[in-house]
């Protein structure tokens, strides 16, 4: 890390930082690929086809984030204390739809994969906030166009959002920390190349295993994030100037 009070930090989230908060991986053995094919649900060709079985998908894990057990886990909540008490920037990427980043304080965030409480009218490009069930008959809350609405999630094959912002912070941090994704989906897989590329950034894994991407990273902590992530950014504040 070069001048500590300038260091700039992007943090990459997965699936498995919110496992511990209840909601499930997709690549795990009890993970959802392992229960529903992501060519029935997740792409754009499987929403043309059948869109009900898409909405009905999104609908239950919808439901069951909104579950009053589903709460953000200490791994979240350090992460949000990383940004409010690191004195450089602090910018955290997450691929997760889940809204557990939000709730425990994280703000300078982005939802590289979209958010599944916002839904998206197809007719007029209206972003909206979406906590209910989404059917073939719910109208966008701007135009009021029934039948257009899909969730504001990116499929496979569409262009994850504000690549651009992403890369640049990758260029320009001095660490890079990707903590639960198994390293196996671009772009995200490939972010740790990127701040190689810049070769001045320490990178980190913080994983219950190691990723496809393990070797790329200078540093690798594993266990449950919910115990290595408190602790890492516990020894990082209090490391000396
Ligand atoms: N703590 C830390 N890591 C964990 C935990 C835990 N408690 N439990 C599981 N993991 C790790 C797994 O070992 C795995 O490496 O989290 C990772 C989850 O990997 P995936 O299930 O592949 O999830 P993710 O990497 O986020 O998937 C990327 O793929 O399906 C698409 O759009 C979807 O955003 C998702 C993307």
């Amino acid at each position: 890390m070069g001048q500590r009070s300038a260091g700039r930090i992007v943090i990459l989230t997965g699936a498995g930082i919110s496992k511990e908060s209840g909601l499930d991986t997709f690549r795990d053995a009890d993970g959802i690929w392992a229960r529903v094919r992501l060519e029935d649900v997740a792409t754009p060709e499987a929403f043309a086809r059948d869109p009900a079985t898409v909405h009905a998908f999104y609908n239950a894990r919808r439901q069951g984030l909104l579950a009053e057990s589903v709460q953000p886990n200490p791994a979240h909540l350090a992460l949000a204390r990383l940004e409010a008490e690191w004195p450089g920037e602090v910018l955290l990427v997450t691929q997760n739809i889940d809204d557990l980043h939000e709730r425990a304080g994280s703000r300078n965030l982005i939802h590289m994969h979209g958010e599944i409480l916002k839904g998206r009218c197809l007719a007029c490009g209206a972003v909206s906030a979406w906590r209910e069930d989404m059917t073939l008959e719910s109208r966008c809350r701007r135009c009021e166009a029934a039948g257009y609405l899909r969730v504001d999630v990116v499929w496979f094959g569409e262009l994850p959002y504000q690549m651009e912002r992403i890369y640049a912070a990758l260029e320009a941090c001095d660490l890079f920390v990707s903590i639960g994704t198994s390293g196996v989906v671009y772009p995200a897989a490939g972010f740790v190349e990127a701040v190689r590329s810049s070769g001045r950034a320490h990178s980190v894994e913080l994983n219950l295993e190691p990723s496809d991407r393990h070797s790329a990273f200078a540093e690798r902590i594993y266990g449950p994030a919910s115990e290595v992530v408190p602790s890492f950014v516990e020894r990082f504040l209090s490391e000396p100037g």
